[in-house]
């Protein structure tokens, strides 16, 4: 018990020294969401302090003068085959991608950050080619979009219009993939940028993802009664907020609950007074935590990723009581505070609740859009790093890969 009592205070004691060492390293950037949030108590309480300490030293190395490299946060991963596919018709980053068997509708994102898509690319599994091409609504909007399907119909959720850092909308649509028909639904109580989303036991849940200016996290959770592509209720329910809030998580919808994985909290804002919302960079924090809403619409913590990811919202497959998720963006660098883009394929074992690496990507890629298809896991597009030794984003691509998937239970 003291010995409990003692690790208890340890972890209060690094966690609250990380938090100093962090007012004094990043003080001329203000984050502007409040300090006194329910999610500091929480972090307080479990695994991710383990994250915490791990930063705490590395900051304490670059106060000795240590260097650090900058694939510093890589972890040792298997190597897999990959195989190159037909590329997407075009580079998109920050788009989504809903799997409705053999097809992969890939919906809208950046080409560049001032260029965004209108349209869904289609690509069949079965042979390999990118077979359709339709238009979006006009209202919809072009990336950071909130998705979920079952199966025929797919919803799209909010998300942000227009290129560079514009904000978000409330606006919601519906898919029909037979038909390839366009619907509205009713609108979010308020707009959100990136925020999780899926469709479970008839309802449709939002959680999280950013507030108007795309930086301040949401913590609210919505949820709508639908069926074949139809909202059965004027309004949005609300439910038990998120325990910790912010966009860019992988939201999975399993028979028993909800898994959310990942995220962050702050993002690019527009700059001040800027005419074309030209991005400017603000504070972030990515984090590993891992949360399931249950029936009773209670949030259970489950153990952590095995390092902090965000940028995952259509990363990840579940395969064979598994869920397989892959690439992303973690913590900055300490030292040079550069983006750092992630290449590891996690496993998440459903049964044992335990991580593990199962792979590496053939390259680091954040927002990847990954299927699952006749023992194959493809991904396409996202923003890829600039080399083994830099795991730095650079280009935006349409590349589709795949690797023949093989896991032990
Ligand atoms: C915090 O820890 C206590 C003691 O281990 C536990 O009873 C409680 O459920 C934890 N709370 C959360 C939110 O994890
Ligand atoms: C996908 O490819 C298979 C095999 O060529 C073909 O039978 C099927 O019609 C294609 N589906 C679409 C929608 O093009
Ligand atoms: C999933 O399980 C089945 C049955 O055990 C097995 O045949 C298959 O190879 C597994 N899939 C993967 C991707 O490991």
């Amino acid at each position: 018990m003291n010995i409990l009592l003692l690790l208890f205070t340890c972890i209060l004691a690094a966690a609250l020294f990380f938090n100093l060492l962090w007012a004094s390293i990043s003080s001329s950037i203000t984050p502007n969401w409040p300090s006194n949030q329910p999610h500091r108590v929480v972090i307080a309480n479990y695994s991710i302090n383990v994250e915490n300490i791990k930063k705490v030293e590395i900051k304490e190395k670059k106060a000795n003068g240590e260097s650090i490299s900058p694939t510093f946060a890589d972890l040792p991963a298997p190597e897999l085959q990959w195989e190159k596919m037909t590329s997407a018709p075009v580079p998109r980053l920050d788009g989504f991608a809903i799997q409705i068997e053999n097809l992969f509708y890939v919906f809208a994102g950046y080409g560049t950050i001032d260029v965004v898509h209108s349209h869904v690319d289609v690509y069949n599994f079965t042979d390999d080619s990118w077979v359709d091409r339709f238009d979006m609504p006009k209202e919809m909007a072009n990336s950071h979009l909130g998705m979920a399907t079952d199966g025929r119909y797919i919803y799209v959720i909010s998300g942000q219009r227009g290129p560079q850092c514009r904000g978000p909308t409330a606006q919601n649509f519906v898919l029909d993939t037979k038909t390839k028909k366009w619907t509205s639904m009713p609108p979010l109580p308020a707009p959100r940028y990136a925020p999780a989303t899926q469709l479970w036991k008839g309802r449709l849940h939002v959680m999280g993802g950013s507030k108007e200016n795309r930086h301040t996290p949401g913590v609210d959770h919505w949820s709508l009664a639908v069926k074949n592509g139809k909202a059965l209720e004027k309004q949005w329910l609300l439910e038990t907020p998120i325990p910790r809030g912010g966009p860019h998580r992988a939201c999975v919808a399993l028979d028993d609950g909800v898994i959310v994985i990942g995220g962050q909290e702050g993002d690019f804002m527009a700059k001040p007074g800027s005419p074309i919302f030209k991005c400017s960079r603000r504070h972030e924090v990515v984090y590993p935590d891992v949360y399931k809403l249950d029936a009773e619409m209670k949030w259970e913590v489950l153990p952590p990723m095995p390092k902090p990811d965000s940028h995952i919202e259509s990363s990840w497959v579940v395969v064979n009581n598994s869920i397989i998720l892959i690439g992303g963006t973690t913590e900055k660098h300490p030292v040079t505070k550069r983006m750092i883009l992630v290449g590891e394929v996690f496993q998440f074992h459903l049964d044992s609740k335990k991580w593990s690496v199962i792979g590496k990507l053939p390259f680091r890629c954040k927002t990847t859009l990954a299927a699952f298809w006749d023992g194959w896991l493809y991904f396409t597009s996202g923003q890829r790093d600039r080399g083994p030794d830099n795991p730095q984003p650079r280009k935006v691509i349409g590349e589709m890969w795949r690797t023949k998937l093989s896991l032990s239970q």
